[in-house]
């Protein structure tokens, strides 16, 4: 069965490297059949915050906001891929997800850092873990975690190395993993009307 996968990215960095990440992870969900797309904050370019999505008057909200609400809501479940920067979030991709609260409500998402350097970007994995969760997420506990990044995915996306190797035989569980808890919450959706 065909899901829909919504990945999240959020550099705006000109040299930035993440996007090979991100770019990875969608391919892979493609191969296994499911329905993905690549959410890159730096494309939809949102302002910084000032009002959220749902502080506009129904059908006022500016175009992309309106878009992307529809999408998040369409979702059967997300990956958010988050670099590091000084141990915590990058800005971009945390502008970008709160603009929304209950578009996220009632599915599952998995995490999948980097970095520059060989902790792969875990601290910022465990940062995003507790938003996703207060965003109403159920985070699951498999994780990706890749670094040093350019060691790790060539410029065109190839996995290369020893941490190419490991990315390869990590995809799969954290894959079977998300699509565990998004076949559980689209069955309990169809079931059971949330609770608020
Ligand atoms: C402002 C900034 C802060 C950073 N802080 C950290 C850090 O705390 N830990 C770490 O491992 N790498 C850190 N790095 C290195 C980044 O993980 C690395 O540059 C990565 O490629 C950034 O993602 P991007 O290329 O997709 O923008 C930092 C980089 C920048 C630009």
């Amino acid at each position: 069965m065909s899901h829909q996968i919504l990945v999240f990215y959020g550099s705006y960095r000109s040299d930035r490297m993440g996007i090979r990440l991100a770019e990875f992870i969608v391919e892979r969900f493609r191969r296994r059949g499911d329905a993905v797309e690549l959410i890159d904050a730096k494309a939809v370019n949102l302002p910084m915050l000032d009002r959220m999505y749902k502080e506009h008057p129904p059908g006022k909200a500016p175009e992309q906001l309106e878009r992307l609400a529809g999408k998040i809501r369409d979702a059967d479940g997300f990956v958010f891929v988050t670099g590091e920067y000084n141990w915590g979030v990058q800005p971009g991709l945390k502008n970008l997800t709160d603009h929304f609260l209950e578009e996220w409500f009632w599915r599952p998402a998995g995490i999948v850092s980097y970095s520059g350097g060989r902790l792969s970007g875990t601290r910022s994995a465990t940062a995003w873990h507790g938003t996703l969760s207060e965003m109403g997420m159920v985070v699951v506990s498999s994780t990706i975690a890749v670094g040093p990044i350019a060691e790790t995915l060539a410029a065109d996306g190839t996995p290369t190395g020893g941490g190419g190797q490991a990315l390869e035989r990590a995809f799969p569980r954290f894959a079977d993993d998300l699509i565990w808890w998004v076949e559980a919450a689209k069955m309990q959706r169809q079931r059971k009307k949330p609770p608020y």
